[in-house]
């Protein structure tokens, strides 16, 4: 690590000393290099407290900064990335939809190579303990994971005779801008796998959602001394449909509800650490991970393997489709059997229409996270 990158950590957050602006990305995308946008430091709704930022995975290896996370942004949006220039990771995380895309299945560099299994939302990935990514949990951490689809065949292309991140490293390196921004951003203009490790991973922790219609009528009961945190009041800002949805989703199957919240935790909607499969298939050995359900609304299909087109579907499973195996979570047996929740039409609605208030319109449309290049 070079004396300037210890200079800026040591400065801390937004006090950063003015670095030349990086001439050639300047040229190439919208970014203001001189008013660097704020990633580092961002402004939580007051349920976001400390029981929420305990669960934040960001390591103290790669602490935020505002200009590593617009290199990040940089990265994340360009086809160059690829071996042949058609894709970036925006193919596949698609802001409008909450970054994940509409397909069962993916495309990256080819139309005849699909992905193993569905491109999943990235809101709130930050707040998942214990902080490992994909829905089979196989990469340690969102910087392990930035790697794979930069090598899958599948996606970004670089696995093989491709030749792998040494080659990309030396396709960044003979842009007229990476080597810049990566001085920019840095303090040298290395291009190394732990830098674009480290830029990808805060560019996508930095996307955190805390502006649904939830949200907004969540904050006018919370109170962190109220009983269960105001999670179990009515909305003032939802229908009677969506607060029995709510009240459906907050509450213990015991206590007459669907028992949703014990692993979707609110306010963040990320699954809870110690959650274990929700049963999709009779035997399942595998341990699956969800995304934050926010955003949940934008689009299907849902679940690992894209199995269900519609949140109705969904609904459906939890009611009655649940399948027995070694890993299915006790949260979802009732005598040791998987549950049946046995809900009427209008309350599976309610379920359904209490999922859409979840859609975030911030994110979705934050500058921040948007494409940077002039196209
Ligand atoms: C071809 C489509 C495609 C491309 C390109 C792609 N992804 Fe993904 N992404 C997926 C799929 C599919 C999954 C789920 C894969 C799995 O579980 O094995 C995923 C999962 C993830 C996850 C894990 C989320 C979680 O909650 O565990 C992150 C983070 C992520 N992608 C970031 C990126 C980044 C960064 C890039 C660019 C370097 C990228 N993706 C490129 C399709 C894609
Ligand atoms: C035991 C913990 C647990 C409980 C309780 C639970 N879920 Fe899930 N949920 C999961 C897991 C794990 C997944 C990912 C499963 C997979 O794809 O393999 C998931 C996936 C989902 C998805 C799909 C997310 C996506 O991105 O495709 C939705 C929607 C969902 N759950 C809604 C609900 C609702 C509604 C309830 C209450 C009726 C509920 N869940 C109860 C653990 C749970």
């Amino acid at each position: 690590m070079s004396a300037l990158v210890l200079a800026v950590a040591a400065c801390g957050r937004g006090h950063a000393p003015p670095r030349a602006t990086p001439a050639g990305v300047a040229a190439l995308t919208t970014i203001d290099f001189a008013h660097v946008a704020n990633y580092s430091a961002p402004a939580l709704p007051a349920s976001f407290d400390r029981t929420v930022t305990a669960l934040d995975n960001s390591p103290a290896s790669n602490v935020a900064d505002d200009r590593v996370a617009t290199l990040g942004r940089v990265l994340f949006y360009d086809l160059r990335l690829s071996t042949n220039n058609r894709a970036s990771c925006a193919s596949c995380h698609r802001q409008a939809l909450g970054f994940t895309d509409s397909m069962r299945f993916s495309n990256g560099i080819s139309s005849a190579a699909t992905t193993d299994f569905h491109a999943m939302r990235l809101g709130n990935l930050r707040y998942w303990q214990p902080g490992s990514a994909f829905w089979d949990r196989r990469a340690a951490s969102v910087e392990a994971q930035a790697s794979i689809p930069i090598h899958s065949l599948s996606e970004l292309g670089w696995g093989g005779a491709a030749g792998g991140l040494d080659t990309l490293a030396k396709k960044m390196a003979a842009t007229p801008y990476y080597p810049d921004l990566f001085g920019w951003a840095f303090g040298s203009a290395t291009i190394t796998e732990p830098r674009i490790q480290h830029a990808l991973a805060q560019f996508v922790r930095a996307m955190i959602s805390s502006s649904s219609r939830w949200d907004t009528g969540y904050a006018r009961v919370f109170s962190p001394a109220a009983p269960n945190r105001a999670l179990d009041v009515d909305l003032p800002n939802f229908s009677g449909q969506e607060n029995r949805g709510r009240h459906l989703f907050m509450t213990r199957v015991g206590n007459g509800g669907a028992g949703c919240s014990s692993c979707h935790v609110p306010p963040t909607f990320a699954l809870a650490a110690d959650a274990r499969s929700n049963g999709l298939d009779a035997g399942e050995t595998r341990l699956f991970k969800a995304p934050s359900l926010r955003s949940v609304g934008l689009t299907g299909p849902y679940m690992h393997d894209g199995r269900f087109a519609t949140l109705a579907d969904v609904v459906g499973f939890y009611d009655h489709g649940i399948q027995a195996g070694p890993a299915l979570d006790n949260r979802l047996r009732q005598a040791g059997r998987p549950q049946r929740l046995n809900l009427s039409l209008a309350d599976r609605a309610a379920l359904v229409a209490f999922l859409m208030t979840l859609n975030d319109p911030a994110l979705t449309k934050d500058a921040r996270f948007s494409d940077p290049f002039r196209r």
